[in-house]
């Protein structure tokens, strides 16, 4: 079995208002990206594929994956306009593989334990993704900001990535979706499938601390997060 990752780092960052993409923002002296990468190298995953920006290609071959050793970086790939652009190049990439975990480069807190249960899953189901319980009640406004519907908070869960499927499956969603060219309100790999497909995803536990770095707070939790890790594996 040949599992792939597919590691984002295309995006702009525009929420986070830096000069430089949050991708490549220093985190405990490393690039954000690295954190994921790492992850993935430690794993059982076969192979990373790098999408990044157009551009930055000779910047990640030699500041990232060279200088920090990524050994199962095999190809770096320009990605596009929207997170599903980069997504697909990253598929195209890929090629013939049996599934492929397509995870946000913003989220440098990816563990093994994520990566174990999402392997589990996506043998047996084909199609999930992590996400978490939400912690807060979730109401849906109109857009007055009256309140239209409050879901049984049991059943809500805030999506994250890693979200994995088996390569032909989410290849052809993909497909489909670019062949229709409708890509309203798709922000994620989950809806594709459901939307192309109508197949079923599964969710499995992610982390409380598998966040995504998107405004500038989300950089001083990262940081917080980092120290606890070093504290408790000095302590351990
Ligand atoms: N991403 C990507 N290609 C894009 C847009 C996003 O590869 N065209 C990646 C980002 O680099 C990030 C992940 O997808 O790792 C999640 O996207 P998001 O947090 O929205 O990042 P940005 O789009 O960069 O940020 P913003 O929406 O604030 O501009
Ligand atoms: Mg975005």
């Amino acid at each position: 079995m040949k599992h792939v990752a597919i590691v984002l780092a295309a995006g702009k960052g525009s929420r986070m208002h830096s000069d430089i993409p949050k991708q490549f923002m220093r985190l405990a002296g490393r690039p954000v990206i690295c954190y994921a990468l790492q992850s993935f190298e430690e794993s059982f995953i076969d192979e990373i594929i790098l999408v990044t920006g157009e551009g930055q290609n000779a910047y990640c071959k030699k500041e990232i994956v060279e200088k920090y050793g990524f050994s199962k970086v095999r190809q770096i790939v320009s990605g596009g306009k929207e997170r599903y652009d980069s997504v697909y190049q990253g598929l195209c990439a890929a090629g013939d593989c049996d599934y492929v975990y397509i995870h946000d480069g913003a989220r440098p807190f990816l563990d093994a334990d994520i990566l174990n249960r999402a392997r589990q899953c996506v043998e047996e189901y084909e199609a999930c993704a992590a996400g978490m319980r939400v912690k807060d009640t979730i109401r849906v406004a109109d857009e007055h900001g009256v309140i239209r519907h409050t879901p049984e908070r049991k059943y809500v869960w805030q999506m994250q990535t890693p979200q994995v499927f088996s390569y032909s499956l989410v290849k052809s969603a993909y497909d489909r979706l670019f062949q229709q060219g409708d890509f309203c309100g798709i922000t994620d790999d989950v809806m594709v499938v459901e939307r192309m497909l109508s197949c079923p995803v599964r969710l499995f536990e992610g982390s409380y601390r598998n966040i995504k770095i998107t405004t500038p707070e989300d950089i001083l939790v990262a940081q917080l997060f980092l120290e606890s890790r070093e504290k408790y594996s000095q302590d351990g």
